[in-house]
């Protein structure tokens, strides 16, 4: 032991009461004048939240619970000084200071004191309202709304503009990961090749709960709802609606696409069985709903489908109600982002976020130089769904008979698809002697002629039911 050091127990500090003085009294003197500056220069910035829900509490929280840290970050004083929802009665899970909850949105609308109006009712309308009228009175607007965004972003950002306003959303596509901010500013380099992302953190949870072989897609779609990442009515969740709405706003950023969501093409995870995880594993591969954007020569590709990943995938990692993004740029590469994309917190940190850039100054930045949903702005062509090339994986339910395998071969043939793989297992059910499963997967298709395939060999009398088609990638 250095003989120098004290014994710990014995040790008496050598204080000098005149020298603390002198090393203290300076700095409590910078405290105090640095405070008493704030007290009376700082402004303060008065904001308005609409929609007192789970993800408007969670921003509640944050805006009381961490003023300090807003008021740091952008060296203002930040107060929610309204927050207005059609029910200011029943309890949240957060104690407001007295008159801050309201319901006469007109008079929030119409204050003068307030200068940034967070929408978080989601839905179309009012929310579509509600956002005029902010942009109308001169307030900037931060939203989660992906809905709104995706279905009326054109109207919105050309109010925002008349006006000379902004519009934030970072929220509005994967929650908590910044992949807004990313695409918008330090991914500005670089020509994008591909946003291959998991936006929807309901159908990831049911299809990882799926996997494992024990849950059927009823149960897992229950157990999500029961966990409060799936609505009472998840359609929106599992029919791919979600993801593509999120997807039209990521090509909107990634790509300059300017693509009505209803136009991309979409499939759900409803149709997928316990087995198709099976086989997928079997050949080497995950199932996620993949939202997918692709540049070519002739435009950009856009797709939401359930979607064979090989293992190695970084995507095919990412389990239950998590996200994920990977983006390849010409200068940096592939670079993946992965975190969650729902929740009240991981939300409202996306949201507080934007409110900082808002009163920072740092959003009014790129809203002008991205100029997004401006429809005079050239857009990147859309590539027609029927030009798409691709790999498929194809699960028939077929009659267990000679021949079967030569009549779908044959038509698959007919329109120049090759079959990549086949697998048939002896039927589990030994009684069913009549039908068995039958999987094949095949080398890169057109998309027109594979759909024209599926269509005719659904026709033929010895395959039972609908072919499930599900993409295939590497
Ligand atoms: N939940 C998430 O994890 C998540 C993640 C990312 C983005 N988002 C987006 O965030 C937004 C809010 O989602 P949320 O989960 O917080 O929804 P929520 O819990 O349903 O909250 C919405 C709130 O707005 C209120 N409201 C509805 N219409 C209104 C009106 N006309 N005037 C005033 N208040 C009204 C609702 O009241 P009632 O309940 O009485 O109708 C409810 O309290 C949505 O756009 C959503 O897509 C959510």
């Amino acid at each position: 032991m250095n003989q120098r050091q004290p014994n710990a127990k014995n040790y008496r500090p050598n204080v000098n009461i005149a020298d603390l003085c002198c090393d203290w009294i300076p700095d409590l003197f910078l405290f105090i004048r640095s405070v008493c500056f704030k007290l009376v220069f700082m402004e303060k910035i008065k904001i308005a939240l609409f929609g007192f829900g789970t993800i408007g509490t969670g921003v509640a929280k944050i805006l009381f619970n961490h003023a300090d840290r807003v008021a740091q970050a952008t060296g203002q004083t930040v107060e929610l000084a309204r927050i207005c929802d059609k029910d200011i009665t029943t309890r949240r899970d957060i104690e407001l200071p007295s008159g801050v909850l309201c319901s006469n949105l007109e008079s929030v609308f119409s204050d003068p004191e307030i200068k940034i109006g967070i929408e978080l009712i989601g839905g179309l309308e009012p929310a579509r309202t509600f956002v005029l009228r902010l942009l109308e009175h001169g307030k900037d607007v931060v939203t989660a709304n992906k809905a709104l965004i995706a279905q009326h972003g054109n109207e919105l950002f050309a109010a925002a503009r008349q006006f000379g306003r902004t519009i934030a959303f970072e929220a509005a596509v994967c929650g908590g990961i910044p992949i807004l901010s990313a695409l918008s500013t330090a991914l500005q380099a670089n020509t994008l090749q591909s946003i291959n992302a998991i936006v929807n953190g309901t159908s990831n949870y049911i299809l990882s709960q799926m996997e494992g072989g024990k849950t059927s897609y009823r149960d897992a779609v229950l157990q999500a709802q029961q966990l409060g990442y799936a609505e009472a009515n998840p359609a929106m969740d599992v029919d791919g609606t979600d993801a593509v709405q999120k997807l039209t706003i990521l090509a909107q950023l990634g790509f300059d696409a300017d693509v009505a969501w209803q136009s991309v093409p979409r499939m759900g995870i409803e149709s997928i069985e316990s087995i198709d995880f099976r086989y997928a594993k079997e050949l080497g591969y995950r199932i996620k709903l993949l939202a997918v954007a692709e540049r070519s020569s002739e435009g950009l590709e856009l797709h939401v489908s359930p979607t064979l990943v090989k293992a190695d995938n970084p995507l095919a990692g990412v389990r239950d109600a998590f996200n994920a993004v990977k983006v390849v740029g010409d200068s940096v590469g592939s670079v993946f982002f992965q975190g969650l994309g729902a929740g009240q917190l991981p939300t409202a940190s996306a949201i507080v976020g934007d409110v900082i850039d808002t009163i920072l100054g740092r959003t009014a930045i790129t809203f002008r130089t991205l100029n997004l949903w401006n429809s005079d702005k050239p857009s990147i062509a859309i590539k027609s769904p029927n030009e798409f090339f691709g790999k498929s994986y194809l699960r028939f339910s077929v009659q267990d008979q000679p021949g079967v395998m030569h009549e779908i071969s044959g038509v698959l043939g007919n329109w120049g698809i090759s079959i990549a793989s086949m697998i048939q297992h002896e039927p589990e059910n030994k009684t069913d002697n009549k039908s068995a499963v039958l999987i094949l997967t095949t080398h890169e298709a057109r998309e027109g002629d594979l759909l024209e395939a599926i269509n005719q060999l659904e026709q033929l009398h010895t395959v039972h039911g609908n072919v499930v088609r599900l993409r295939v990638q590497n």
